[in-house]
């Protein structure tokens, strides 16, 4: 076929033009259906495409405002502890994940990639924990188990114990991180405060350091500690310094005085109930600049929180024991720089709210964070 036949227009297009006029003189009401009709084909054909276009986060390329969480930078996934030892630092956090259900989670979490489990004898849901690992083809040295040494087993005859305890739920023969759970000594056996050991934990820290050098736990550190309560240990002649510090984290309680001291003196924080726990988790969630980022980004609220957590130097530990959200909670992302700041500006701008403390509950005659 030539370019002359196959393109020469003259006469289809006079055809046309013909026709179009005629039909413009014919009936007007007949060429706005027409029209109407192509729009509608127009709108349904291209819905789709719409949606596949959103649904992928490529809207924000075609529209400017909105970004593509691929395009957003990972943040560290591990920290160098001073043994040397890397920590992940997004872990799954299993306290409150119920028996019947921890053990779901946890094989969810090591299927989605996480590496790291925080648990504590306290939790009651070690052995289940261990079930899963177990069940896990995930291999001991990929994984980072940590666990704590609970308040009625500060004396140090029955550290050992205690931590031979997890070890066997867990179903290993050495913890990554064992941590004291909170500042608070009870008598052995008791809920009646320790007042000695409370006071001076350096007795308990040194038994820990010795399991250490048993080889039955890699690194050691703290929990619920205050600067204060940090201090009155570390003036001690440790020979192993506290790896990290376990305390609540979120956007209700996010504790900037002890985030900057504690980068300021080396010492890690590992942030609990980053969501706000199950109490606050949906009020976190809906937090206006949480939102706003959220939907600017193309990622969800709860993955706005945790990457801000990250981003503020501290390792995470989401506890969630459904699997959209536990496979949701291990995909952090840098949010820009003026995102980051909005967020811990909001953040720090309110009055601090606990979401735990136990000293009323405990009875202790005193707040365990005052002084902080
Ligand atoms: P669930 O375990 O039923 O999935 P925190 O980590 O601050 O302790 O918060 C835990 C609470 O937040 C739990 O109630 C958990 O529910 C919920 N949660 C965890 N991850 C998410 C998420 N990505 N979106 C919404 N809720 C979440």
């Amino acid at each position: 076929m030539s370019f002359s036949q196959k393109y020469h227009p003259l006469p289809t297009v006079d055809k046309d033009a013909g026709e179009q006029e005629s039909l413009q003189r014919r009936d007007p009401r007949k060429r706005r259906s027409l029209l109407v009709i192509v729009v509608i084909i127009i709108m349904f054909t291209s819905l789709p495409f719409v949606h596949m276009i959103r649904s992928r986060g490529l809207w924000g390329a075609c529209h400017g405002s909105q970004r593509n969480s691929s395009t957003l930078a990972k943040l560290p996934s591990h920290y160098t502890l001073p043994s040397g030892d890397n920590i992940p630092s997004v872990a799954l956090g299993v306290w409150q994940a119920g028996k019947g259900e921890v053990g779901n989670a946890v094989k969810t979490a090591l299927t989605a990639g996480y590496r790291h489990i925080d648990g504590a004898w306290i939790y009651r849901n070690e052995e289940e924990v261990g079930q899963a690992l177990k069940a896990s083809s995930v291999p001991r040295e990929e994984l980072w188990l940590t666990s704590k040494l609970w308040n009625t087993f500060h004396a140090p005859e029955d550290i050992e114990t205690a931590l031979d305890q997890s070890l066997s739920m867990l179903g290993t023969d050495y913890l990554d991180l064992y941590l004291i759970h909170w500042p608070v000594a009870f008598k052995t056996g008791t809920t009646i405060l320790d007042e000695d050991l409370t006071a001076d934990p350096y007795p308990t820290w040194q038994k820990l350091e010795e399991l250490v050098d048993k080889g039955k736990i890699r690194n050691i550190g703290i929990s619920n500690f205050n600067i204060r309560r940090i201090q009155n240990l570390t003036a001690n002649n440790l020979k192993y310094q506290p790896a990290v510090n376990q305390v609540e984290l979120n956007f209700w309680n996010p504790q900037p005085e002890l985030l900057k001291w504690s980068k300021e003196n080396g010492l890690l924080l590992e942030a609990y109930s980053p969501l706000g726990s199950d109490k606050q988790v949906g009020k976190s969630l809906s937090v206006p600049e949480v939102k706003s980022i959220a939907s600017q980004l193309g990622i969800t609220p709860a993955q706005v929180i945790i990457s801000w957590s990250v981003q503020r130097g501290t390792i995470v530990l989401p506890k969630s024991v459904t699997p959209s959200r536990i496979a949701e909670n291990l995909e952090v992302f840098e949010l820009p720089q003026e995102d980051f700041e909005r967020l811990e500006k909001a953040a720090t701008s309110h009055t601090p709210q606990r979401v735990v403390n136990p000293s009323a509950g405990w009875k202790l005659p005193f707040d365990v964070f005052d002084g902080q």
